[in-house]
């Protein structure tokens, strides 16, 4: 059965107050590494899709606008400790589906998606999303674990793919198949987090 938002919602509902202490640490490096190599400009204007509890924010330049979006009302409210507090300015959360965003085209620099490619149903219309709202030349960012051929990680995904839903993510998620689908030009691609089992993908904005 695939990922629905339903079960997505219901799965972070159940994540959100502990999700720091779970997930804060173990994937602290993808994201410090994606911001790092965002390179981004003063008045730069970001998008991060799946923003979550909003672990990222911290890293970004101050002098950078960014725009959060969730799925997850759960999961925005804790990150919201970061914008309502003394430094609300060019930080923006909305609750929002990645799949059919209602901002404009062209409307941002750059875009971040971090550990959510394996999370949405439909990755191939969440990526169509971002190409359209990032500018023409834009560069964008995916931070997520793919399938991985040797033994015990295979192993493993076999093992959680049938609890997708509860878990909250799909386990097993090709990455040839995930870059065919995304329709913009892979710059560079560097393994992050513990052993590289994860992957950033730096893409561009060609059209
Ligand atoms: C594994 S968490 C990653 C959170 C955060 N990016 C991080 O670095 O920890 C996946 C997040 O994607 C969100 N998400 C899932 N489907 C989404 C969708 N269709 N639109 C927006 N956010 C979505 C979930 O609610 C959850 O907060």
């Amino acid at each position: 059965m695939d990922m629905d938002d339903i079960s997505v919602r219901k799965a972070y509902k159940r994540y959100a107050r502990n999700y720091d202490r779970i997930f804060g640490k173990i994937f602290e490096h993808g994201r410090h590494q994606l911001i790092h190599k965002m390179a981004c400009n003063p008045g730069d204007r970001v998008l991060e899709v799946g923003i979550g509890t909003g672990l990222s924010l911290p890293f970004y330049p101050e002098e950078v606008t960014v725009t959060g979006i969730d799925i997850s009302p759960d999961m925005l409210q804790i990150a919201r400790r970061y914008v309502n507090g003394n430094n609300p300015c060019r930080r923006f959360l909305f609750l929002m589906d990645a799949q059919r965003m209602s901002f404009a085209d062209n409307a941002f620099d750059k875009v971040a998606a971090m550990y959510v490619a394996s999370v949405v149903p439909d990755p191939a219309a969440m990526m169509a999303e971002i190409k359209r709202v990032c500018k023409p030349g834009g560069d964008v960012f995916v931070l997520n674990h793919f399938s991985n051929p040797q033994l015990l990680p295979r192993t493993l995904e076999t093992v959680m793919l049938p609890f997708k839903n509860l878990i909250g993510f799909s386990p097993r998620f090709s990455m040839d198949r995930f870059i065919d689908c995304m329709s913009l030009q892979v710059i560079k691609t560097y393994p992050v987090n513990l052993f590289g089992y994860w992957t950033l993908i730096h893409a561009r904005n060609c059209s």
